[in-house]
């Protein structure tokens, strides 16, 4: 018996120590398995006498029992050390600083249209928009360009059928809103228009945004006030800007507004081709027969337009030497408008 209480105490001192789960099971097998050491002796009880049977499995099951606990004990302890380590190993630090997420920003052109509307409105405009498929007749014919009219030419349009263009600006707009409203009429129309052309201050696709005012006693002095206030607002310093008179069928006086190249400065680059001066938008006052046209009275109303460039705009803004930057998709050029 002295031997086995022995056994035991060794058996406690080992498993007390045992460094793992699997070697903590090896202490159990080894003593209490189904060959184990206290496993034998109770086997062994059959072959004592009743009496000597009883006392003798009574000791043997209270070291059994001692040897359960100390197993019981020891795994536990060897539990929560696991648990432990575990909960170290995932820790999360709350004070790292946290993984940002990657934010996208709007377009260079989007923001640009964003603040020429946001100028607009503030001073009673309405933003309204027409179709990028437009029929001949709104975007020539009832604009007093007929067909064979050499103004045309200038316009370099892609046809989709004989009838039926891509739109190549945004006065066709203007038609729309001059059939459907009655004056007075304070509008401008954003959006993108086509041209068959391509290169540092042209591109195939474009954004332009038309303004169109029609009330009664309306002028070129209006005009000339809505667009210098607009441009001051628009670049929060002021450039150089000058109307120079031009033609458009479907104005009369009509004006193109230059700026001052922010390029060069106005000391003549490739951006403005040397000129010093980078032209932004067309204008004028609506031809009374384009007011005709539309079913507005010309005896008594009179109207101002213009159809701004918003690359153009976007250029001078942000300091962009090629327009065809805005289109190429580079991340490096377009984070840099985040
Ligand atoms: C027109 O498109 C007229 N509809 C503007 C107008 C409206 C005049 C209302 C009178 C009354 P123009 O073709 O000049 O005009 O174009 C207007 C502006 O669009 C130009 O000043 C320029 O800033 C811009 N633009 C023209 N072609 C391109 C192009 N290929 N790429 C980028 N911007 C262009
Ligand atoms: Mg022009």
């Amino acid at each position: 018996m002295d031997e086995l209480t022995q056994t035991v105490s060794g058996a406690l001192a080992a498993v007390a120590t045992a460094a793992s789960l699997a070697e903590l099971d090896e202490q159990r097998v080894r003593y209490l398995g189904k060959k184990g050491e206290l496993t034998q002796h109770l086997k062994q009880l059959g072959q004592l006498d009743p009496d000597a049977r009883r006392a003798r499995g009574a000791e043997i099951n209270a070291l059994k029992e001692q040897l359960e606990q100390g197993l019981a004990a020891r795994k536990e302890q060897l539990e929560a050390e696991e648990l432990t380590r575990k909960l170290w190993s995932e820790r999360v630090d709350v004070t790292l600083p946290g993984r940002r997420q990657a934010m996208g920003g709007l377009h260079p052109v989007t923001r640009t249209i964003e603040r020429m509307e946001a100028f607009f409105e503030s001073v009673g405009f309405e933003v309204v928009e027409g179709p990028e498929i437009e029929d001949d007749w709104h975007n020539f014919e009832a604009l007093n360009i007929p067909p064979e009219h050499p103004a045309r030419a200038m316009h370099d349009t892609f046809y989709i059928d004989p009838t039926t263009v891509l739109r190549t600006h945004t006065s066709p707009v203007q038609v729309r809103v001059m059939q459907s409203t009655e004056p007075p009429i304070r509008v401008i129309c954003p959006g993108r228009v086509y041209r068959c052309d391509s290169d540092l201050t042209h591109s195939p696709m474009f954004h332009q945004v038309e303004g169109l005012v029609i009330a009664e006693g309306t002028g070129m002095p209006d005009l000339k006030g809505t667009v210098v206030d607009f441009l001051r607002a628009f670049f929060e310093r002021d450039l150089a800007v000058k109307f120079r008179p031009s033609y458009f069928p479907f104005t009369e006086p009509s004006a193109e507004v230059d700026m001052q190249c922010v390029i060069c400065g106005g000391g003549g680059c490739r951006v403005c081709k040397g000129t010093g001066w980078l032209e932004i938008m067309g204008c004028g006052m609506v031809h009374p027969r384009v007011l005709e046209m539309s079913g507005i009275d010309a005896e008594r109303f009179t109207g101002y337009a213009f159809g701004m460039g918003v690359e153009r705009l976007a250029m001078l803004r942000y300091g962009v030497n090629d327009l065809r930057l805005f289109y190429e998709n580079d991340l490096r050029f377009l984070r840099q408008f985040n």
